[in-house]
């Protein structure tokens, strides 16, 4: 296993290049199963979690080529089998986006129960009860959720909680379903229009993207797609909030600031100079850092996936902030190692009372999960001292060449076999 060292204290200069989101190259890999013939995904980025989902396609007997400039092609032409198996499930949560594909393609999928994750139980009811809406009879056994459609058929869906992932399985199942289907209360996360185009693309009839009511006509058949993958906007705000905490002036390219919304709004209070431009944002840190509170909502709330890194920067403030986590019920593990660095911070249920402290201090911590990962990396970019980061596998999941791009605007970052 690998571990990250960083000597902190230095600030951030230069470029930094925003690679593909995660969270849209996944759906966008499922949805390559509805439709035989190459795909072509652009702006793919390479990370952990986008190889298992290949790796996971190639199970059902998917092929892909890498091309040089980030683009993947894909054919799901010989579809061999309708089954994600336990051994890649339990490594990645999202291998669930393949359920709603598998069964409008094959009429039948089977599909190991994601179970909880170091954030929480994380239930897939509501992919259930949206297919079960199309038509699906869904049994649970063994570990597996089994479905079974002769014929998808429209329905109404209502979603208690918006579900990105809930949404997108739906949408997926939608498009090659016979009738109307319309998703009400659907999450509208820029990575769902990201899937929204693919499938018109493909040929698919979506209305209302960037909506919470989605009206998809089903259609008869799909035809492959070229697609690019959006900028990755929590690996955009990872690096803006790192640049709150260090200090300096970097110019982020590649991104997209309008899928921000609320991290912007949040970091000018704070205290940050932002310009945003088209595809660019530049940022620097005059001023000495202000508290803010922050609640994480659905889109285009504030992202649950930048609660731990804000809470990182907010270590580094004058006064107090209150965080507080709505979306999932066991996102704080990152205060105990934030503590260990010398931050003080408490939990009352939901919220974590932050006190901004003069300074934080290297130590040896341990990531739990990806952005928590994350989060620790921007305390010890701005810690006097060395901090050591273990299980580094986990920000393989997610960030793009993270060492490589934080080098480059002058951190002293290294990885190293633990
Ligand atoms: C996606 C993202 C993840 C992000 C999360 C919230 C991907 C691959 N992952 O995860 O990075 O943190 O959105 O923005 O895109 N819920 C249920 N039953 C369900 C489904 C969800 O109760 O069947 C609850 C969840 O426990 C959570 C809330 O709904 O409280 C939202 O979760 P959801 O949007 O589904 O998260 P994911 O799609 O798993």
């Amino acid at each position: 296993m690998d571990k990250i060292i960083i000597e902190g204290g230095r600030p951030l200069v230069g470029r930094i290049k925003i690679s593909g989101a995660k969270n849209a190259a996944l759906p966008l890999l499922a949805a390559t199963l509805l439709a035989p013939g190459w795909h072509t995904l652009k702006n793919m980025p390479d990370l952990r979690d986008t190889r298992t989902m290949l790796l996971l396609l190639e199970t059902m007997g998917v092929e892909w080529q890498k091309e040089d400039n980030g683009t993947i092609r894909v054919n799901s032409a010989k579809l061999a089998s309708f089954e994600a198996s336990y051994d890649l499930v339990k490594t990645m949560r999202a291998s669930i986006l393949v359920l709603g594909p598998l069964l409008a393609r094959m009429g039948e999928a089977r599909v190991s129960l994601p179970g909880g994750c170091a954030i929480g139980a994380r239930p897939i009811d509501f992919h259930m009860q949206g297919l079960e809406k199309l038509g699906v009879d869904l049994t649970l056994a063994n570990g597996y959720v089994h479905g079974r459609v002769k014929e998808l058929k429209g329905g109404t869906v209502y979603f208690d909680i918006p579900s990105v992932t809930g949404t997108e399985n739906m949408l997926m199942a939608a498009v090659l379903a016979k009738g109307t289907t319309v998703i009400k209360n659907a999450a509208r996360e820029p990575e769902i229009g990201n899937l929204v185009d693919m499938l018109v693309n493909m040929g698919g009839c979506i209305e209302g993207r960037g909506t919470d009511k989605l009206v998809i006509q089903g259609v008869a058949e799909l035809r492959p797609a070229e697609i690019s993958i959006i900028p990755d906007r929590i690996e955009t705000g990872t690096y803006l909030i790192a640049v709150g905490a260090t200090g300096g002036e970097v110019t982020l390219t590649n991104c997209n600031p309008s899928h921000l919304p609320s991290l912007l709004e949040k970091l000018r209070i704070v205290g940050l100079e932002i310009k945003e431009r088209e595809t660019e944002i530049h940022v620097s840190c005059p001023a000495p850092l202000r508290s803010v509170d922050i609640k994480t909502l659905p889109f285009p709330g504030f992202p649950t996936d930048l609660q731990a890194q804000i809470m990182a920067l907010m270590c580094f403030s004058k006064g107090l902030s209150l965080i507080t986590e709505t979306i999932f019920e066991n996102r704080f593990m990152h205060v105990a190692e934030l503590k260990r660095m010398g931050a003080d911070i408490r939990i009352d249920g939901h919220s974590a009372i932050v006190k901004g402290v003069d300074r934080l201090y290297g130590a040896r911590v341990m990531a739990t999960d990806l952005r928590a990962s994350a989060s620790l990396i921007i305390a010890a970019l701005a810690a006097e001292g060395t901090t050591e980061i273990s299980r580094v596998y986990h920000l393989d999941r997610g960030y793009d060449d993270l060492v490589g791009k934080l080098s480059m605007v002058g951190a002293m970052i290294r990885r190293e076999k633990e």
